[in-house]
Protein backbone atom coordinates (compact mmCIF):
# COMPACT_ATOMS: atom_id res chain seq x y z
CA UNK A 1 0.00 0.00 0.00
CA UNK A 2 2.67 2.16 1.37
CA UNK A 3 4.53 1.83 -2.33
CA UNK A 4 1.15 2.40 -3.89
CA UNK A 5 0.88 5.62 -2.23
CA UNK A 6 4.69 6.93 -3.22
CA UNK A 7 3.73 6.19 -6.76
CA UNK A 8 0.83 8.04 -6.82
CA UNK A 9 2.79 10.72 -5.03
CA UNK A 10 5.27 10.74 -8.02
CA UNK A 11 2.57 11.12 -10.68
CA UNK A 12 1.04 13.96 -9.06
CA UNK A 13 4.53 15.57 -9.13
CA UNK A 14 5.29 14.41 -12.39
CA UNK A 15 1.91 16.00 -13.51
CA UNK A 16 2.81 19.49 -11.55
CA UNK A 17 5.72 19.85 -12.88
CA UNK A 18 4.60 19.66 -16.59
CA UNK A 19 2.20 22.70 -15.66
CA UNK A 20 4.81 24.86 -13.83
CA UNK A 21 7.09 24.24 -16.55
CA UNK A 22 7.60 27.45 -18.50
CA UNK A 23 5.57 28.65 -21.04
CA UNK A 24 7.68 29.14 -24.74
CA UNK A 25 7.61 32.95 -25.17
CA UNK A 26 5.42 34.38 -27.99
CA UNK A 27 8.71 35.25 -29.92
CA UNK A 28 8.84 30.91 -30.59
CA UNK A 29 6.32 31.09 -33.82
CA UNK A 30 8.82 33.39 -35.34
CA UNK A 31 11.61 30.76 -34.01
CA UNK A 32 9.98 28.00 -35.90
CA UNK A 33 9.16 29.93 -38.99
CA UNK A 34 10.78 28.00 -42.14
CA UNK A 35 13.15 29.27 -44.50
CA UNK A 36 10.26 28.76 -47.33
CA UNK A 37 7.53 30.44 -44.95
CA UNK A 38 10.03 33.27 -44.42
CA UNK A 39 10.44 34.03 -48.21
CA UNK A 40 6.47 33.92 -48.46
CA UNK A 41 5.80 36.30 -45.91
CA UNK A 42 8.85 38.46 -47.34
CA UNK A 43 7.07 38.35 -50.98
CA UNK A 44 9.95 36.42 -52.28
CA UNK A 45 10.00 33.04 -54.75
CA UNK A 46 11.67 30.60 -53.14
CA UNK A 47 14.31 29.73 -55.38
CA UNK A 48 15.90 26.37 -57.03
CA UNK A 49 18.50 25.53 -54.38
CA UNK A 50 15.81 26.49 -51.69
CA UNK A 51 13.11 24.14 -52.65
CA UNK A 52 15.89 21.19 -53.58
CA UNK A 53 17.20 21.72 -49.60
CA UNK A 54 13.33 21.26 -48.24
CA UNK A 55 12.21 19.07 -51.17
CA UNK A 56 15.80 16.88 -49.78
CA UNK A 57 15.28 16.78 -46.02
CA UNK A 58 11.49 16.42 -45.99
CA UNK A 59 9.44 15.00 -48.97
CA UNK A 60 8.69 11.35 -49.54
CA UNK A 61 7.34 11.07 -53.03
CA UNK A 62 5.00 8.44 -54.33
CA UNK A 63 6.41 4.93 -56.18
CA UNK A 64 9.74 6.72 -55.78
CA UNK A 65 13.18 5.68 -55.80
CA UNK A 66 14.67 8.64 -53.68
CA UNK A 67 18.28 6.84 -53.54
CA UNK A 68 19.26 9.22 -56.26
CA UNK A 69 17.77 12.31 -54.62
CA UNK A 70 20.39 11.76 -52.07
CA UNK A 71 22.83 13.84 -54.31
CA UNK A 72 20.73 14.37 -57.30
CA UNK A 73 18.58 17.42 -57.35
CA UNK A 74 14.81 15.97 -58.26
CA UNK A 75 12.63 17.68 -60.42
CA UNK A 76 10.47 19.75 -59.30
CA UNK A 77 7.74 21.05 -61.33
CA UNK A 78 6.18 24.55 -60.92
CA UNK A 79 3.73 25.47 -63.49
CA UNK A 80 2.12 24.67 -66.17
CA UNK A 81 -0.04 25.79 -69.31
CA UNK A 82 -1.94 24.12 -71.94
CA UNK A 83 0.38 21.05 -72.55
CA UNK A 84 3.64 21.80 -71.70
CA UNK A 85 5.09 22.34 -67.73
CA UNK A 86 8.37 24.04 -66.46
CA UNK A 87 10.41 22.90 -63.55
CA UNK A 88 12.40 25.13 -60.94
CA UNK A 89 15.15 25.33 -63.16
CA UNK A 90 12.53 26.70 -66.02
CA UNK A 91 13.06 24.03 -68.29
CA UNK A 92 10.44 23.49 -70.46
CA UNK A 93 8.50 19.89 -71.21
CA UNK A 94 5.62 18.17 -73.30
CA UNK A 95 3.23 16.77 -71.22
CA UNK A 96 2.64 13.35 -73.03
CA UNK A 97 1.12 11.60 -70.65
CA UNK A 98 -1.08 15.01 -69.32
CA UNK A 99 0.64 14.56 -66.07
CA UNK A 100 -1.08 11.08 -64.78
CA UNK A 101 -3.02 10.36 -67.62
CA UNK A 102 -4.97 12.95 -66.03
CA UNK A 103 -5.21 16.85 -67.05
CA UNK A 104 -7.36 15.63 -70.12
CA UNK A 105 -8.53 19.56 -71.10
CA UNK A 106 -4.97 20.81 -71.05
CA UNK A 107 -3.28 22.96 -67.94
CA UNK A 108 -3.99 26.59 -67.11
CA UNK A 109 -7.53 26.70 -67.44
CA UNK A 110 -8.45 30.06 -65.75
CA UNK A 111 -12.17 28.95 -65.69
CA UNK A 112 -11.68 25.75 -63.82
CA UNK A 113 -9.86 27.82 -61.32
CA UNK A 114 -12.99 30.43 -61.19
CA UNK A 115 -15.29 27.52 -60.65
CA UNK A 116 -13.25 26.52 -57.87
CA UNK A 117 -13.22 30.08 -55.70
CA UNK A 118 -16.47 30.84 -56.50
CA UNK A 119 -17.62 26.94 -54.64
CA UNK A 120 -15.04 28.08 -51.90
CA UNK A 121 -17.02 31.39 -51.62
CA UNK A 122 -20.64 29.51 -51.75
CA UNK A 123 -20.24 26.43 -49.81
CA UNK A 124 -16.61 25.80 -49.01
CA UNK A 125 -17.56 22.18 -48.00
CA UNK A 126 -19.80 19.58 -46.78
CA UNK A 127 -19.70 16.27 -46.65
CA UNK A 128 -21.96 13.59 -48.63
CA UNK A 129 -22.87 11.79 -45.08
CA UNK A 130 -26.80 11.94 -45.34
CA UNK A 131 -26.48 15.24 -46.89
CA UNK A 132 -26.04 16.31 -50.41
CA UNK A 133 -25.11 19.64 -52.17
CA UNK A 134 -26.01 21.80 -55.54
CA UNK A 135 -22.38 20.83 -57.28
CA UNK A 136 -22.62 17.18 -56.17
CA UNK A 137 -26.39 16.86 -57.16
CA UNK A 138 -25.68 18.56 -60.68
CA UNK A 139 -22.53 16.16 -61.09
CA UNK A 140 -24.15 13.02 -60.23
CA UNK A 141 -27.27 14.32 -63.19
CA UNK A 142 -24.61 15.25 -65.91
CA UNK A 143 -22.19 12.15 -65.35
CA UNK A 144 -25.29 9.26 -65.79
CA UNK A 145 -26.16 11.34 -68.66
CA UNK A 146 -23.03 10.39 -70.59
CA UNK A 147 -22.72 6.92 -68.64
CA UNK A 148 -23.34 3.82 -70.57
CA UNK A 149 -27.34 2.67 -70.35
CA UNK A 150 -28.95 1.10 -67.57
CA UNK A 151 -26.03 3.39 -64.60
CA UNK A 152 -28.42 5.56 -62.70
CA UNK A 153 -26.51 6.22 -58.93
CA UNK A 154 -23.49 8.30 -58.32
CA UNK A 155 -21.06 6.94 -54.77
CA UNK A 156 -18.56 9.80 -55.15
CA UNK A 157 -15.08 9.08 -54.14
CA UNK A 158 -11.42 11.17 -54.01
CA UNK A 159 -10.21 8.55 -56.78
CA UNK A 160 -10.56 5.47 -58.86
CA UNK A 161 -8.54 3.23 -56.41
CA UNK A 162 -11.56 4.17 -53.66
CA UNK A 163 -13.79 4.20 -56.31
CA UNK A 164 -12.32 0.33 -56.59
CA UNK A 165 -12.57 -0.21 -53.15
CA UNK A 166 -16.27 0.53 -52.51
CA UNK A 167 -17.55 -1.32 -56.32
CA UNK A 168 -16.11 -4.40 -54.58
CA UNK A 169 -17.52 -3.46 -50.60
CA UNK A 170 -20.94 -2.50 -52.50
CA UNK A 171 -21.25 -5.73 -54.44
CA UNK A 172 -20.38 -7.98 -51.35
CA UNK A 173 -23.04 -5.96 -49.42
CA UNK A 174 -25.23 -6.15 -52.18
CA UNK A 175 -25.19 -10.12 -52.76
CA UNK A 176 -25.33 -10.46 -48.89
CA UNK A 177 -28.78 -8.34 -48.74
CA UNK A 178 -30.07 -10.18 -51.74
CA UNK A 179 -30.30 -14.02 -50.53
CA UNK A 180 -26.52 -14.67 -51.99
CA UNK A 181 -24.58 -14.01 -48.91
CA UNK A 182 -21.65 -16.58 -50.64
CA UNK A 183 -21.40 -13.96 -53.23
CA UNK A 184 -17.94 -12.33 -52.40
CA UNK A 185 -15.22 -13.30 -54.59
CA UNK A 186 -13.50 -10.93 -57.48
CA UNK A 187 -12.42 -11.59 -60.39
CA UNK A 188 -9.88 -9.15 -62.23
CA UNK A 189 -6.95 -9.32 -65.29
CA UNK A 190 -3.17 -10.19 -65.21
CA UNK A 191 -1.28 -6.93 -64.79
CA UNK A 192 -4.07 -4.52 -64.42
CA UNK A 193 -3.57 -1.98 -61.71
CA UNK A 194 -7.03 -0.66 -59.79
CA UNK A 195 -4.61 1.45 -56.77
CA UNK A 196 -3.42 0.58 -53.89
CA UNK A 197 -5.23 0.73 -50.79
CA UNK A 198 -5.25 -2.70 -49.42
CA UNK A 199 -8.63 -3.96 -51.46
CA UNK A 200 -7.84 -1.97 -54.24
CA UNK A 201 -4.11 -3.34 -54.49
CA UNK A 202 -5.44 -6.89 -53.92
CA UNK A 203 -7.68 -6.67 -57.25
CA UNK A 204 -4.39 -5.32 -58.98
CA UNK A 205 -2.82 -8.12 -60.85
CA UNK A 206 0.82 -7.16 -60.50
CA UNK A 207 2.59 -9.36 -57.95
CA UNK A 208 5.93 -7.24 -57.70
CA UNK A 209 3.71 -3.89 -57.13
CA UNK A 210 1.74 -6.47 -53.94
CA UNK A 211 4.63 -8.48 -52.00
CA UNK A 212 5.62 -6.19 -49.35
CA UNK A 213 1.97 -5.92 -48.56
CA UNK A 214 0.95 -9.55 -48.60
CA UNK A 215 -1.22 -11.03 -47.22
CA UNK A 216 -3.65 -8.87 -48.91
CA UNK A 217 -7.14 -9.37 -48.86
CA UNK A 218 -8.17 -12.71 -49.58
CA UNK A 219 -10.92 -14.03 -52.67
CA UNK A 220 -9.06 -12.23 -55.51
CA UNK A 221 -8.32 -14.18 -58.81
CA UNK A 222 -7.03 -13.37 -62.19
CA UNK A 223 -7.73 -13.91 -65.71
CA UNK A 224 -5.71 -13.53 -69.00
CA UNK A 225 -6.04 -9.75 -69.87
CA UNK A 226 -6.11 -9.39 -73.74
CA UNK A 227 -2.39 -9.06 -74.93
CA UNK A 228 -2.59 -9.62 -78.72
CA UNK A 229 0.55 -8.73 -79.55
CA UNK A 230 2.04 -11.73 -77.60
CA UNK A 231 -0.49 -13.90 -78.38
CA UNK A 232 -0.75 -13.59 -82.20
CA UNK A 233 1.57 -16.38 -82.72
CA UNK A 234 -0.99 -18.70 -81.39
CA UNK A 235 -4.39 -17.51 -83.19
CA UNK A 236 -5.30 -17.00 -86.34
CA UNK A 237 -6.93 -13.69 -85.68
CA UNK A 238 -7.94 -11.62 -83.00
CA UNK A 239 -11.24 -12.39 -82.39
CA UNK A 240 -10.33 -15.91 -81.71
CA UNK A 241 -7.74 -15.04 -79.29
CA UNK A 242 -10.53 -13.00 -77.64
CA UNK A 243 -12.83 -15.49 -77.49
CA UNK A 244 -10.27 -18.04 -75.83
CA UNK A 245 -9.85 -15.34 -73.46
CA UNK A 246 -13.21 -14.37 -72.56
CA UNK A 247 -13.66 -18.10 -71.84
CA UNK A 248 -11.09 -17.76 -69.31
CA UNK A 249 -13.18 -15.86 -67.21
CA UNK A 250 -16.13 -18.42 -67.58
CA UNK A 251 -13.94 -21.33 -66.40
CA UNK A 252 -12.32 -19.51 -63.64
CA UNK A 253 -15.90 -18.35 -62.09
CA UNK A 254 -16.82 -22.04 -62.84
CA UNK A 255 -13.48 -22.91 -60.96
CA UNK A 256 -14.02 -20.99 -58.05
CA UNK A 257 -17.98 -21.75 -58.12
CA UNK A 258 -20.40 -19.34 -59.77
CA UNK A 259 -21.92 -19.06 -56.49
CA UNK A 260 -19.18 -16.99 -54.45
CA UNK A 261 -18.42 -14.88 -57.09
CA UNK A 262 -19.58 -11.27 -56.88
CA UNK A 263 -17.76 -9.12 -59.79
CA UNK A 264 -15.50 -8.94 -62.72
CA UNK A 265 -13.11 -5.77 -62.94
CA UNK A 266 -11.75 -4.47 -66.66
CA UNK A 267 -10.02 -1.56 -68.17
CA UNK A 268 -11.51 -1.67 -71.45
CA UNK A 269 -8.06 -0.50 -72.51
CA UNK A 270 -5.51 -1.77 -69.99
CA UNK A 271 -3.17 0.73 -69.25
CA UNK A 272 -0.91 -1.48 -67.35
CA UNK A 273 1.30 -3.50 -69.68
CA UNK A 274 0.67 -1.20 -72.55
CA UNK A 275 -2.80 0.08 -73.77
CA UNK A 276 -4.25 -3.63 -74.36
CA UNK A 277 -7.69 -3.73 -76.28
CA UNK A 278 -9.98 -6.25 -77.49
CA UNK A 279 -12.37 -6.30 -80.22
CA UNK A 280 -16.06 -5.90 -79.65
CA UNK A 281 -17.22 -9.96 -79.54
CA UNK A 282 -14.72 -10.30 -75.80
CA UNK A 283 -16.82 -7.24 -73.90
CA UNK A 284 -20.13 -9.38 -75.73
CA UNK A 285 -19.03 -12.62 -74.54
CA UNK A 286 -17.87 -11.02 -70.94
CA UNK A 287 -20.90 -9.14 -70.81
CA UNK A 288 -23.14 -12.47 -71.63
CA UNK A 289 -20.85 -14.95 -69.17
CA UNK A 290 -21.27 -12.30 -65.94
CA UNK A 291 -25.62 -12.42 -66.66
CA UNK A 292 -25.33 -16.22 -66.79
CA UNK A 293 -23.65 -16.24 -63.16
CA UNK A 294 -24.96 -13.43 -61.66
CA UNK A 295 -21.33 -11.80 -62.05
CA UNK A 296 -21.39 -8.20 -61.93
CA UNK A 297 -18.98 -6.41 -64.67
CA UNK A 298 -17.78 -3.23 -62.96
CA UNK A 299 -15.81 -1.37 -66.47
CA UNK A 300 -13.02 0.33 -64.61
CA UNK A 301 -12.37 3.84 -66.19
CA UNK A 302 -10.02 5.59 -64.45
CA UNK A 303 -7.78 6.09 -66.89
CA UNK A 304 -10.26 5.40 -70.28
CA UNK A 305 -13.24 7.69 -69.52
CA UNK A 306 -13.50 11.50 -70.13
CA UNK A 307 -12.67 11.17 -73.59
CA UNK A 308 -9.05 9.29 -73.25
CA UNK A 309 -10.09 6.58 -75.76
CA UNK A 310 -12.80 8.70 -78.07
CA UNK A 311 -15.99 8.67 -76.32
CA UNK A 312 -17.03 9.56 -73.32
CA UNK A 313 -16.21 6.53 -71.76
CA UNK A 314 -14.65 3.50 -73.36
CA UNK A 315 -17.62 1.20 -72.68
CA UNK A 316 -19.44 3.48 -74.90
CA UNK A 317 -17.08 2.88 -77.84
CA UNK A 318 -17.13 -1.29 -77.41
CA UNK A 319 -20.98 -1.18 -76.71
CA UNK A 320 -21.48 -2.90 -73.39
CA UNK A 321 -23.30 -2.21 -70.58
CA UNK A 322 -21.63 -2.47 -67.26
CA UNK A 323 -23.14 -2.78 -63.93
CA UNK A 324 -20.60 -0.39 -62.34
CA UNK A 325 -18.36 2.14 -63.77
CA UNK A 326 -15.38 3.59 -62.33
CA UNK A 327 -14.44 6.85 -62.99
CA UNK A 328 -12.31 9.28 -61.54
CA UNK A 329 -9.12 11.32 -63.43
CA UNK A 330 -10.13 13.22 -65.90
CA UNK A 331 -13.31 14.07 -64.44
CA UNK A 332 -11.81 17.49 -63.46
CA UNK A 333 -8.92 17.75 -65.80
CA UNK A 334 -7.21 16.55 -62.33
CA UNK A 335 -7.37 20.38 -61.14
CA UNK A 336 -9.02 18.88 -58.36
CA UNK A 337 -9.44 15.46 -56.66
CA UNK A 338 -12.15 13.35 -57.23
CA UNK A 339 -13.48 9.73 -57.98
CA UNK A 340 -17.09 8.49 -58.81
CA UNK A 341 -18.90 5.06 -58.48
CA UNK A 342 -21.55 4.76 -61.13
CA UNK A 343 -24.33 1.86 -60.61
CA UNK A 344 -27.36 0.35 -61.69
CA UNK A 345 -30.99 0.79 -60.10
CA UNK A 346 -30.68 -2.84 -59.62
CA UNK A 347 -27.61 -2.69 -57.34
CA UNK A 348 -29.45 0.42 -55.20
CA UNK A 349 -32.66 -1.18 -55.02
CA UNK A 350 -32.41 -2.92 -51.59
CA UNK A 351 -30.31 0.35 -49.88
CA UNK A 352 -34.44 2.05 -50.62
CA UNK A 353 -36.04 0.01 -47.35
CA UNK A 354 -36.44 -0.45 -44.37
CA UNK A 355 -33.11 0.53 -42.18
CA UNK A 356 -30.44 -0.42 -44.77
CA UNK A 357 -27.22 1.44 -45.23
CA UNK A 358 -24.20 0.89 -47.16
CA UNK A 359 -21.32 1.67 -44.13
CA UNK A 360 -19.01 3.27 -46.20
CA UNK A 361 -17.53 6.81 -47.47
CA UNK A 362 -14.74 9.27 -47.33
CA UNK A 363 -14.31 12.86 -46.09
CA UNK A 364 -13.76 14.15 -49.26
CA UNK A 365 -16.16 12.15 -51.62
CA UNK A 366 -17.80 14.44 -53.76
CA UNK A 367 -16.46 17.41 -51.97
CA UNK A 368 -17.90 20.53 -53.54
CA UNK A 369 -15.13 22.10 -54.85
CA UNK A 370 -14.02 19.19 -57.18
CA UNK A 371 -17.88 18.71 -58.16
CA UNK A 372 -17.60 22.59 -59.11
CA UNK A 373 -14.69 22.14 -61.05
CA UNK A 374 -15.67 19.18 -62.43
CA UNK A 375 -18.78 20.94 -63.99
CA UNK A 376 -16.68 23.61 -65.22
CA UNK A 377 -14.25 20.99 -66.93
CA UNK A 378 -17.54 18.94 -68.70
CA UNK A 379 -18.23 22.66 -70.09
CA UNK A 380 -15.16 22.73 -71.64
CA UNK A 381 -15.16 19.34 -73.22
CA UNK A 382 -18.47 20.14 -74.21
CA UNK A 383 -17.47 23.59 -75.93
CA UNK A 384 -14.28 22.38 -77.53
CA UNK A 385 -16.00 18.93 -78.78
CA UNK A 386 -12.48 17.54 -76.74
CA UNK A 387 -13.57 14.07 -77.37
CA UNK A 388 -15.02 14.80 -80.86
CA UNK A 389 -10.87 15.90 -81.64
CA UNK A 390 -9.85 12.59 -79.77
CA UNK A 391 -11.88 10.76 -82.24
CA UNK A 392 -11.51 12.48 -85.63
CA UNK A 393 -7.48 12.41 -84.84
CA UNK A 394 -6.97 9.27 -83.59
CA UNK A 395 -6.12 7.74 -87.02
CA UNK A 396 -3.55 9.98 -87.37
CA UNK A 397 -2.07 9.68 -83.91
CA UNK A 398 -1.61 6.15 -84.61
CA UNK A 399 -0.58 6.65 -87.91
CA UNK A 400 2.43 9.05 -87.00
CA UNK A 401 3.43 6.75 -84.21
CA UNK A 402 3.40 3.47 -86.50
CA UNK A 403 6.40 5.77 -88.50
CA UNK A 404 8.64 5.16 -84.98
CA UNK A 405 8.25 0.74 -86.34
CA UNK A 406 10.98 1.46 -88.74
CA UNK A 407 13.06 1.60 -85.78
CA UNK A 408 15.07 -1.85 -84.99
CA UNK A 409 14.00 -1.13 -81.07
CA UNK A 410 9.84 -0.94 -81.72
CA UNK A 411 8.23 -4.03 -81.58
CA UNK A 412 4.38 -2.93 -81.23
CA UNK A 413 2.37 0.33 -81.50
CA UNK A 414 -1.12 -0.20 -79.85
CA UNK A 415 -3.68 1.87 -78.30
CA UNK A 416 -6.70 3.71 -79.07
CA UNK A 417 -8.24 7.90 -79.30
CA UNK A 418 -5.19 9.25 -77.12
CA UNK A 419 -3.74 6.53 -75.16
CA UNK A 420 -0.72 4.89 -77.04
CA UNK A 421 1.58 1.78 -75.84
CA UNK A 422 5.03 2.06 -78.27
CA UNK A 423 6.61 -2.16 -76.84
CA UNK A 424 10.38 -2.08 -76.96
CA UNK A 425 11.68 -5.63 -78.32
CA UNK A 426 15.55 -6.77 -78.85
CA UNK A 427 14.57 -8.67 -81.71
CA UNK A 428 11.59 -7.54 -83.65
CA UNK A 429 11.48 -10.81 -85.77
CA UNK A 430 11.21 -13.06 -82.34
CA UNK A 431 9.86 -10.97 -80.02
CA UNK A 432 11.95 -11.60 -77.75
CA UNK A 433 11.73 -9.11 -74.47
CA UNK A 434 14.38 -7.69 -72.48
CA UNK A 435 15.46 -9.43 -69.19
CA UNK A 436 14.66 -7.23 -66.26
CA UNK A 437 18.48 -6.00 -65.82
CA UNK A 438 18.11 -4.53 -69.39
CA UNK A 439 15.10 -3.45 -68.89
CA UNK A 440 16.33 -1.58 -66.00
CA UNK A 441 19.02 -0.65 -67.65
CA UNK A 442 17.20 0.52 -70.98
CA UNK A 443 14.01 2.30 -69.34
CA UNK A 444 15.48 3.78 -66.43
CA UNK A 445 19.22 3.94 -67.11
CA UNK A 446 18.86 5.48 -70.51
CA UNK A 447 15.07 6.42 -72.11
CA UNK A 448 13.92 8.10 -69.06
CA UNK A 449 17.00 10.32 -68.90
CA UNK A 450 16.74 10.84 -72.27
CA UNK A 451 13.45 12.11 -72.95
CA UNK A 452 13.70 14.05 -69.80
CA UNK A 453 16.43 16.08 -71.42
CA UNK A 454 15.05 16.24 -74.63
CA UNK A 455 11.89 18.05 -72.64
CA UNK A 456 9.28 14.97 -73.19
CA UNK A 457 7.48 13.30 -70.11
CA UNK A 458 5.82 10.54 -70.82
CA UNK A 459 6.28 7.35 -69.38
CA UNK A 460 8.37 4.34 -69.43
CA UNK A 461 7.05 1.30 -67.83
CA UNK A 462 7.86 -2.35 -67.25
CA UNK A 463 5.12 -3.30 -65.01
CA UNK A 464 4.69 -5.79 -67.86
CA UNK A 465 7.32 -5.77 -70.74
CA UNK A 466 8.96 -2.55 -71.36
CA UNK A 467 6.56 0.11 -73.21
CA UNK A 468 6.75 3.80 -73.11
CA UNK A 469 3.54 5.19 -73.16
CA UNK A 470 1.68 8.52 -74.51
CA UNK A 471 -1.69 9.97 -73.37
CA UNK A 472 -1.40 13.48 -74.26
CA UNK A 473 -3.95 16.49 -73.73
CA UNK A 474 -7.16 16.37 -76.08
CA UNK A 475 -6.65 19.61 -76.89
CA UNK A 476 -3.50 18.52 -79.06
CA UNK A 477 -3.32 17.23 -82.85
CA UNK A 478 -1.16 16.77 -86.13
CA UNK A 479 1.72 19.56 -85.13
CA UNK A 480 2.68 18.22 -81.23
CA UNK A 481 1.72 14.11 -83.14
CA UNK A 482 4.72 15.19 -85.21
CA UNK A 483 7.00 16.52 -81.91
CA UNK A 484 6.22 13.50 -80.13
CA UNK A 485 7.57 11.18 -82.89
CA UNK A 486 10.52 13.44 -83.83
CA UNK A 487 11.72 13.23 -79.58
CA UNK A 488 10.76 9.72 -79.34
CA UNK A 489 12.57 8.81 -83.20
CA UNK A 490 15.58 10.52 -81.51
CA UNK A 491 15.28 9.12 -77.87
CA UNK A 492 15.02 5.03 -79.16
CA UNK A 493 17.50 5.31 -81.76
CA UNK A 494 20.09 6.59 -78.98
CA UNK A 495 18.40 3.55 -76.41
CA UNK A 496 19.13 0.52 -79.15
CA UNK A 497 22.81 1.74 -80.15
CA UNK A 498 23.71 2.15 -76.64
CA UNK A 499 22.85 -1.36 -75.50
C1 LIG B 1 -7.16 1.75 -64.03
C2 LIG B 1 -6.87 2.43 -62.74
N1 LIG B 1 -7.62 2.14 -61.67
C3 LIG B 1 -7.40 2.74 -60.49
C4 LIG B 1 -6.40 3.66 -60.32
C5 LIG B 1 -6.17 4.30 -58.99
O1 LIG B 1 -6.63 5.60 -59.01
P1 LIG B 1 -6.23 6.62 -57.83
O2 LIG B 1 -4.75 6.80 -57.89
O3 LIG B 1 -7.03 7.84 -58.16
O4 LIG B 1 -6.68 5.98 -56.56
C6 LIG B 1 -5.60 4.00 -61.42
C7 LIG B 1 -4.54 5.00 -61.28
O5 LIG B 1 -3.79 5.29 -62.18
C8 LIG B 1 -5.84 3.36 -62.66
O6 LIG B 1 -5.09 3.63 -63.72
Amino acid sequence: MATKESQAGKLVRGIKSVFKAPVKPASAAADRATPLQDARKAGIEPTHEMLQKSAKEHMFLHFTRHSPYQKADMPIITRASGHHFWDSTGKRYFDGISSLFSVNAGHGRERLAEAAAKQMKELDYFPLWSHAHPAGIELAERLISYAPKGLSRVFFTTGGGEANETAWKLAKQYFKMTGKPMKHKVLTRAVAYHGTSHGALSLTGIPSMKKMFEPLVPSTFRVPNTNWYRAQDDFATEEEFAIWAANRVEEMILFEDPDTVAAFFLEPVQNSGGCFTSPKIYFDMVREICNKYDVLLVADETIDGFGRIGTMFASELYGFEPDMLVCAKGMTSAYAPIGALMISERLFEPFKHGTTLFPHGYTYGGHPVSAAVALANLDVFEEEDLVGNVARNTGAFRATLEKLKDLPIVGDVRGEGYFFAIELVKDKNTKETFNDAESEKLLRGILSHRMFEEGLYCRSDDRGDPVVQLAPPLTIGQDEFNEIEQILRGCLDEAWRAF
